[in-house]
C-alpha cells in the first residue's frame, strides 16, 4: 500500500528540539492534545505543545477547530485499543469536515507497541509515534503531509534530549514537575512500561538543578521529581549523584519550599533516602510505594525483589524517620495464580500499614510481559473473582483513607495554595505535606503562599478547614 509506506527510516534520528521563536505575528495554527495515563505522559504532552507552540501552533480544547489532532496513549492496563478507537472515530470526522486540513497523530506508549500495525488499520491515520521522538514533532508533521510517517525508534543515551520546555497550557504553576529519567530497567513481570519507553536512562543532574533553579525563579514552590523507578536514579551513571544525593541537592536551592517525588520502587530505596526524611524539611510526608501485592508468593511472581517483610521494615525505618509519613501504594488483584491466601495477605498489609490512600487494579495480561507465560502454567484467577477481590479491596481501603483523615481533626497544617476550589465561591485549596487536599475560606491573593489551616472537617478524599483566627 503506497499510501502508508512510513517513512521511519528515511527520518533523521535523535532531532533536536525544533522550532524558532514564536512568529512575529503570533501563533496561526491551533493543535489539540489528549492525554492518557501516568505523569509521563502528561510530560510529554507537555513538551509536545511547547515544542509545537514555537512553531506557531497555540494550544485548543476544541478538537473540531485543530489543524493538528495528537492522542498520547497509555497501555498499561486493559483495553487501550477501545479507548483509542473511539477517540480517532472523532479525530477522523473533524478530518473529513476539515477537507484533511487536520493532521491526525497517535503518540504514546501504544504508538510504541502497534507502530505501523494502527496505519494498516487506520487509513485516514496521518503520524504514528513513540515517547523518543517527541523532540521531533515538527518535522514528523511536516513529512506526514506528504506520505504517513511511524516512529518508533529508541534513542541512544547520547542521543536523547531531556527537555525543559514550559508547556503553553501550564497555568501560573505553583507546583511543577521535573523529569529526571526516562524508561525503567526492571522487568516486573506484569508490566510493559520497560517495553514501551525503553531502557532506563538517567537526566543530568546539572540539568535537573537548574530547570528546578529556573522553576523556582518563576514562582513555583513545589517541585515534584519524576521518574519510573526513581531511587534507581544514576546509579548507572558513574560520578552522577545518587537519588538521594539529588534530593540534597534540590533542596539547597533558594526558594524549593517542598519536593515530591514519584514513582519509587520498594527494592532501591536505601538509608540514605531514609536518611533524607530525618534531614529534609522540604522532602513532603507523602510516600507514594508501590507494593503491587502482600504475599511472598505473588510477590516472587511478579520478580519484584522484596519480601513482604522487607517492605515491612522499609515502612517502619521510614516512619521512625518521619513520623506523620502519609504512605500510599499502588496494589494489583488477580494476578495469575492469586489464591484466596494470597489476596488475605493483601488485605492484611491493608490493615497492618493503613496505607493512607491507594491505586487498586486487577491484573490485566499485557502484550509481551513475562506474566503470560505464568498464565500457561497457573491457574488464572476468574474475573468476577478479581472483581470482587478488588471492591473487598477497595471498600475496606476507602473507610481507611477516612478514618486517617479524621485523625486530622483539629490539627492545624500548613497548606501550599493552589488556587480556588473547583465548587464554592470563597473557597481556595491547596494541598498539606501528606497531598490531602484542603478547602478553605479565603482569598486566591494567597496563592503560592504556605498558610497554617485548622482542620475542621474529614472526607474521604479531602479534607475541610479554616485559617485560625
Ligand atoms: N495489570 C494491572 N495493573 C498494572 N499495573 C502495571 N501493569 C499492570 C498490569 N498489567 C499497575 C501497577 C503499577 C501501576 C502504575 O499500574 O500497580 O504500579
Ligand atoms: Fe513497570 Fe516495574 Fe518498571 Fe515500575 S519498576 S515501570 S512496575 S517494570
Amino acid at each position: 500500500m503506497a499510501d502508508h509506506a512510513p517513512l521511519a527510516r528515511t527520518l533523521p534520528l535523535a532531532a533536536p528540539i525544533e522550532g524558532g521563536p514564536l512568529a512575529a505575528n503570533g501563533p496561526t495554527k491551533r493543535v489539540f492534545v489528549r492525554t492518557f495515563g501516568c505523569q509521563m505522559n502528561d510530560y510529554d504532552s507537555g513538551k509536545l505543545r511547547a515544542i509545537l507552540a514555537r512553531d506557531g501552533y497555540a494550544p485548543t480544547d476544541e478538537m473540531s477547530e485543530a489543524d493538528l489532532i495528537i492522542v498520547n496513549t497509555c497501555s498499561v492496563r486493559e483495553k487501550p485499543e477501545q479507548k483509542l478507537h473511539s477517540f480517532l472515530g472523532e479525530a477522523f470526522a473533524v478530518k473529513r469536515r476539515r477537507k484533511s486540513l487536520t493532521t491526525v497523530a497517535v503518540a504514546g506508549c501504544v504508538a510504541q507497541q502497534e507502530g505501523e500495525r494502527l496505519l494498516a488499520r487506520y487509513r485516514e491515520l496521518d503520524l504514528v509515534f513513540g515517547p523518543d521522538a517527541v523532540p521531533g514533532i515538527v518535522r514528523m508533521v511536516e513529512a506526514s503531509k506528504k506520505a504517513p510517517v511511524v516512529d518508533t525508534q529508541f534513542l541512544d543515551a547520547e542521543d536523547y534530549v531531556f527537555s525543559s520546555e514550559v508547556d503553553p497550557m501550564a497555568q501560573a504553576r505553583v507546583s511543577a514537575f521535573v523529569t529526571i529519567q526516562k524508561g525503567c530497567d526492571n522487568k516486573c513481570t506484569f508490566c510493559i512500561v520497560p517495553f514501551t519507553r525503553g531502557p532506563e536512562l538517567s537526566r543530568p543532574s546539572a540539568e535537573i538543578l537548574a530547570e528546578v533553579r529556573a522553576l523556582a525563579d518563576s514562582g513555583v514552590r513545589e517541585i515534584t521529581l519524576i521518574g519510573q523507578n526513581v531511587n534507581s536514579y544514576g546509579l548507572k551513571v558513574p560520578g552522577e549523584k545518587t537519588f538521594a544525593e539529588l534530593l540534597y541537592a534540590v533542596a539547597a536551592l533558594p526558594g524549593v519550599e517542598r519536593i515530591r517525588y514519584t514513582t519509587s520502587h520498594p527494592r532501591d530505596m536505601g538509608e540514605d533516602v531514609v536518611q533524607a526524611y530525618r534531614d529534609l524539611p522540604q522532602l513532603t510526608s507523602q510516600l507514594h510505594l508501590p507494593v503491587q501485592s502482600g504475599s511472598d508468593r505473588v510477590l516472587r511472581r511478579m520478580k519484584r525483589f522484596y519480601t513482604r517483610d522487607r517492605y515491612l521494615q522499609l515502612v517502619d525505618a521510614l516512619v521512625g524517620a518521619r513520623p506523620d509519613l502519609s504512605l500510599s501504594t499502588d496494589i494489583i488483584v488477580g494476578f495469575p495464580g492469586e489464591t484466596d491466601e494470597d489476596f488475605a495477605e493483601t488485605l492484611s498489609l491493608l490493615e497492618r500499614l493503613r496505607f493512607h490512600a491507594s491505586f487498586s487494579f486487577k491484573y490485566s495480561a499485557r502484550p509481551n510481559t513475562a506474566a503470560l507465560k505464568l498464565l500457561e502454567r497457573e491457574e488464572t484467577v476468574p474475573d468476577e473473582v478479581a472483581q470482587e477481590r478488588l471492591l473487598a479491596f477497595q471498600s475496606r481501603q476507602r473507610v481507611i483513607s477516612l478514618e486517617e483523615n479524621q485523625r486530622l481533626e483539629g490539627q492545624r497544617l500548613d497548606v501550599l495554595v493552589e488556587g480556588p476550589s473547583r465548587h464554592d465561591e470563597g473557597v481556595i485549596c491547596g494541598r498539606t505535606s501528606g497531598f490531602k487536599m484542603v478547602n478553605f475560606p479565603g482569598d486566591i491573593s494567597l496563592v503560592g503562599q504556605i498558610v497554617p489551616v485548622v482542620i475542621t472537617r474529614a472526607f474521604t478524599n479531602s479534607l475541610r478547614g479554616e485559617r485560625p483566627a
